[in-house]
């Protein structure tokens, strides 16, 4: 669990660095192009409405819906630092991603963007995700894939971890979830190395991880 007091000076930083969307990995040179090309990759269906499940300032939820008006979200986040600066016209819920109050097949999908490395339990995070989600609805994911190593460091330094993909999509599977597809996606750490202070434990956590989008249908 990241101490939410951690949590709130790193939110302060982000924003007086000019930095909204709280994720390792960018797939285009500014904001807008990173989240359109997240959208090319999710491909929602019309008229659908989505979980932003650790949602952080629920910039990447602003941008989609201003690109695709006709997606509704509802933003998840056990920060309420964050929660407040989201855009007010959506649902926004102070909740734990373990236990979301939503009903039961409530949205038609939902998305984890750098969050899901957070949960306390993966499997349990997917599983709640799974219950609020219709079925046959989606799932969409960006984080890292963890291809060597462990995650004693990341844990410790960024209360964060990253697992392999095969035992990704175990769990995933075991929570409810087929994974349809994963990929590697090209793009740049640019502006979370720039704020982090120490290059070499950068060096140490990142380099035996990859960051990897991936998608799957509720069982
Ligand atoms: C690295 S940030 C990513 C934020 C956002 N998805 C984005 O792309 O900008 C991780 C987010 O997950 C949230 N989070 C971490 N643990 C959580 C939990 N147990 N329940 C709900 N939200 C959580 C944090 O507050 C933060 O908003």
């Amino acid at each position: 669990m990241i101490p939410q007091d951690d949590l709130i000076r790193a939110s302060r930083t982000c924003l007086e660095a000019g930095v909204r969307i709280l994720q390792g990995f960018r797939l285009g040179g500014d904001d807008r192009a990173h989240v359109a090309a997240l959208l090319e990759f999710m491909a929602p269906e019309d008229g659908t409405l989505w979980a932003d499940i650790g949602c952080g300032f629920g910039a990447v939820a602003d941008l989609m819906q201003e690109m695709r008006p006709d997606l509704g979200f509802v933003l998840i986040n056990n920060n309420a630092f964050q929660l407040e600066r989201a855009p007010g016209r959506f649902v926004r819920l102070n909740a734990d991603m373990c236990a979301i109050p939503l009903p039961d097949g409530f949205v038609d999908g939902c998305m984890f963007l750098y969050a899901l490395c957070h949960a306390e339990g993966f499997g349990a995070a997917l599983q709640e995700a799974a219950r609020i989600t219709r079925p046959g609805g989606s799932l969409f994911v960006f984080d890292y894939e963890r291809l060597t190593g462990d995650n004693r460091l990341m844990v410790r330094r960024l209360y964060a971890y990253a697992l392999p993909f095969a035992q990704i999509r175990s769990i995933a599977k075991a929570s409810g979830w087929d994974v349809t597809m994963h990929t590697n996606p090209p793009g740049s750490d640019a502006v979370f190395r720039r704020l982090c202070d120490d290059e070499a434990e950068y060096e140490q956590i990142f380099n035996d991880l990859r960051p990897v989008v991936w998608k799957a249908v509720k069982l």
